[in-house]
């Protein structure tokens, strides 16, 4: 089940200026900033009550977040979900004739499986789903 919104995704150039547009935006500093190697991607999260927010910069050219840049500039990214039952859902979508980017969850930033849907179904808005990992 889908249950709220966890995240917005955005696409920056340079994380360290955005770090500053955005804590001046919000007013509040990023609580966390972590890379994530398999995605190419250093991120920082920022949180106003109930709403976070992600910026994403890419480590390499060849990150998912360098070709998004490349071809849309900076902006929206992606919209995340969060799911209590992260396979179920998947498995839902799948049925659905929705396509996942990833057969399987993988780990995400921020302590989450991930599973990204394919935008060509989605009207164009990359989704990601989330679920925190509990350990
Ligand atoms: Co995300």
């Amino acid at each position: 089940m889908l249950t709220n919104v966890e995240h917005i995704g955005i696409a920056v150039r340079d994380i360290a200026t955005s770090n500053e547009l955005f804590t001046r935006l919000l007013n509040v500093a990023p609580y966390k900033s972590e890379t994530v190697e398999s995605e190419n991607v250093t991120t920082s999260f920022f949180r106003v009550n109930q709403t976070k927010i992600e910026l994403l910069e890419a480590t390499s050219p060849d990150s998912p977040i360098a070709k998004f840049l490349e071809k849309k500039g900076e902006g929206i990214h992606h919209l995340a979900f969060e799911v209590d039952d992260i396979h179920a859902e998947m498995e839902r979508l799948k049925k659905e004739g929705f396509i996942l980017l990833n057969e399987t969850p993988k780990r995400g930033a921020d302590n989450k499986l991930v599973c990204f849907l394919h935008p060509k179904g989605t009207n164009g808005v990359l989704v990601e789903l989330c679920q925190e990992i509990k350990e």
